[in-house]
């Protein structure tokens, strides 16, 4: 029977998992970790690797054909991590990218404002301080709340409030999330995320620079240099993966949220009268793209941000939606964004216009008209998606000796097969050698001869390869081995010359 944890137990198996498999390690661990940074390991690089390859294949090598049947052209750039800083003044990043955040004076721990919730008494209720808790942890503080309630249910003597909808007022009667005293917040404060350092020998603050923040800034950068040397013609679009840094204030929820991540960003630059019609277009796209990942409909959803939600770059034009998935430690029914697609309308480009005084209109030739293109953006993230695949990845079926296994879509497995001799003898390694010999040159295999079969079987379930092949006497008298499905566990026999066409139907489909 299938016993698979959910919520926050899932989220501790699935994290044991992937440190004791080698997906992911807390970054300098040896020196005690660095909150916010995290490293991938053997498995976990592979796995990233094919989720951002597939996403360049389907965004860039062979986009999709467009609402109009013709075929649409995007094209990739890799642009530097460090632009020239007036870039960040320009895209509105230094006067704009900050959370407001509240620090706690007792314990020194930060907190963004909009991810503390409080307990507040309700009207009448003999209870005076308010108790404050990271959204989604209520609860952390049950030990604490517990003197105050006397056996009463909450429910019965508070009323949940966001910390940002209270006043400063307020925070004198409130106890924050890691402290026992109240009074201990400070007022709100303006937090710029992006990490700054300084380029060359000398330093000093005129030689300011900073880590981007999204890759996103270096295609508009690039606009020009791509039109001009391309023959992309209005509507095309330029995307890019790569590394982004944010000082988050509270990075947590494993690599949900962490300071150093990986995006997949696409800027669609189109006709302003048809920016509604591609914004649609690639929210539809998109959405069914993370299905084609072996992303369950079921924990997909598309949600519409609200006016006061919208970025900087998103206030005016269609809006922004993100496609959220049902995270184990969204709560509940809750969900969590995995991409935003916005339409950042020309923003940017005028932006880079003003500031640079570099002209960054296209002409149209057809209609003989001018204009700064608008954008639709699809932002994703590839170490957000990473967290996603793990999460529907991550099974317990407890009817194997050793229960967890990886179900990954059989493409965005880090193994594809192992094969193995059942017996370390017999001739059956030398035939088994051989098989893997020709199957390493199509898909990433893995040759095992160490420990009992059920073993060698669990170990390729918990790192999620689809496909195990096994020589043993059978193969030696008749030329068949033995090909296991991790899903179902259920063996048949392929012969030895069929299966590499075998492996290559199951993993390309
Ligand atoms: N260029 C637009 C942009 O950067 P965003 O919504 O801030 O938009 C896009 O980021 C995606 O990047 C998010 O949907 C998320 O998947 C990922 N992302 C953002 N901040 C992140 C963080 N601190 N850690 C991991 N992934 C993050």
């Amino acid at each position: 029977m299938p016993s698979r944890p959910e919520g926050t137990a899932l989220m501790e198996k699935l994290v044991s998992l992937c440190k004791r498999r080698g997906f992911v390690f807390p970054a300098s661990e040896i020196y005690g970790g660095l909150n916010g940074f995290w490293d991938y390991g053997p498995l976990g690089s592979q796995l990233k690797n094919h989720l951002r390859d597939r996403w360049w294949r389907d965004m860039v090598e062979c986009p999709p054909i467009g609402p109009d049947g013709t075929p649409l052209d995007i094209v990739g750039i890799d642009s530097s991590i460090i632009q020239n800083p007036k870039a960040w003044v320009a895209s509105g990043h230094v006067g704009g990218f900050s959370d407001p955040m509240v620090d706690c004076r007792a314990t020194k721990s930060r907190y963004r404002l909009d991810h503390v919730m409080v307990f507040r008494p309700r009207e009448g209720a003999d209870i005076h301080p308010s108790f404050a808790f990271m959204e989604g942890r209520p609860e952390s503080i049950a030990k604490k709340m517990k003197g105050a309630l006397r056996g009463r249910p909450a429910e019965e003597l508070f009323e949940v409030v966001a910390l940002e909808d209270l006043t400063v007022d307020d925070y004198p009667m409130i106890v924050a999330p890691d402290t026992k005293e109240k009074g201990t917040l400070t007022a709100p404060k303006q937090f710029n995320l992006m990490f700054q350092t300084t380029v060359g020998a000398t330093g000093g603050p005129e030689n300011l620079a900073y880590l981007r923040p999204e890759t996103a800034q270096g295609i508009f950068l690039n606009y020009k240099n791509v039109l001009d040397t391309s023959r992309v013609k209005v509507p095309f679009g330029i995307a890019q993966v790569g590394k982004a840094f944010r000082n988050e204030v509270t990075p947590r929820n494993y690599i949900f949220r962490s300071r150093e991540f990986e995006q997949m960003e696409m800027e669609w630059f189109c006709h302003p009268d048809e920016a509604e019609k591609w914004f649609k277009f690639w929210v539809e796209y998109r959405l069914n793209w993370w299905k084609s990942v072996g992303v369950n409909s079921e924990n997909l959803v598309l949600r519409k941000h609200d006016s006061d939600e919208l970025a900087h770059y998103a206030k005016v034009g269609a809006g922004t939606y993100d496609i959220e998935y049902r995270y184990p430690f969204s709560g509940g029914d809750g969900f969590g964004e995995l991409e935003g697609i916005a339409h950042r309308s020309n923003f940017d480009l005028t932006q880079h216009q003003d500031h640079s005084r570099t002209k960054l209109s296209y002409f149209q030739a057809d209609t003989r008209e001018r204009y700064i293109p608008h954008v639709i953006e699809p932002a994703s993230g590839l170490t957000r998606g990473v967290l996603v695949l793990l999460c529907e990845a991550y099974d317990v079926d407890e009817s194997r000796p050793s229960p967890e296994l990886m179900r990954f879509h059989p493409q965005m497995a880090p193994i594809k097969a192992a094969v193995f001799p059942l017996v370390n003898k017999d001739g059956m390694p030398e035939v088994a050698e051989k098989l893997y010999m020709q199957l390493r040159t199509r898909h990433v295999t893995k040759f095992d001869v160490k420990q009992s079969i059920g073993k060698r079987y669990a170990r390729m379930d918990e790192a999620g390869t689809p496909w195990c092949f096994t020589v043993d006497k059978e193969t030696l008298e008749e030329g068949s081995v033995t090909a296991r499905d991790r899903d179902t566990g259920a063996q048949q026999r392929v012969s030895l010359d069929a299966v590499p066409r075998f492996l290559d139907d199951k993993i390309n489909g």
